[in-house]
């Protein structure tokens, strides 16, 4: 089964509403980020009888600092396999993990782009390249570059609730899909 004929199924057209999660609390960023990795597995089992797989998904993960995007992506990462920390990837822009998932070779990278100079940096480092491996990319902060990166399949914005909420913990998520996988996820989350 192709992306195409998954979308023709569920009849995903019109393109989906946002899908809004409330989070009380760290423990269900982590659940969401675990049912998100999870449905990227799946979404990876069907395209892998493609020929040849487009085995492939780009996340932008956006929101203010400290909004949660590197915790987020640390749940993601490891629901998805690894097995070790994740550090936030924002001296080095790129952090790169290679996992076994559903016993498909997976690799994740997971940008932060805040530190960039120029808008084109991020080429200029070579990940251009990333965008088209088999595998998952995360990016931090992808309005540093301004509109040069490939398309994304879906964006993850994370907000704390309230500026003078006693509990920090409270974050909304908002997840927008992009692409007919980006729909794939977000109609079973
Ligand atoms: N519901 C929540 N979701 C995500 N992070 C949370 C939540 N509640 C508290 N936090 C904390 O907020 C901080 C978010 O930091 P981080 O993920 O580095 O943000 P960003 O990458 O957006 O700058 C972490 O210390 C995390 O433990
Ligand atoms: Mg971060």
């Amino acid at each position: 089964m192709n992306i195409n004929q998954i979308d023709q199924d569920n009849q995903t057209h019109p393109p989906l509403e946002p899908l809004r999660k409330h989070c009380r609390q760290e423990a269900d960023t982590a659940n969401i980020a675990r049912s998100f990795a999870d449905l990227i597995s799946q979404l990876f089992l069907h395209t892998s009888q493609e020929d040849p797989p487009s085995r492939h998904i780009n996340v932008a993960l956006e929101g203010n600092l400290g909004s949660g995007k590197t915790t987020f992506a640390r749940y993601l990462i490891q629901a998805l396999g690894h097995d070790g920390s994740v550090k936030s990837p924002t001296y080095n822009l790129c952090e790169p993990y290679l996992v076994i998932n559903n016993g498909l070779e997976i690799t994740i990278h997971h940008f932060d782009l805040y530190r960039m100079q120029t808008p084109l940096e991020w080429e200029e480092a070579g990940f251009a390249e990333y965008f088209d491996y088999p595998g998952v990319c995360l990016v931090e902060w992808p309005e540093k570059a301004e509109g040069t990166l490939p398309a994304f399949d879906l964006s993850v914005r994370l907000e704390a609730i309230s500026l003078f909420s006693t509990d920090d913990s409270e974050r909304e998520i908002t997840l927008k899909a992009k692409s007919a996988s980006g729909e794939f996820i977000i109609s079973r989350l």
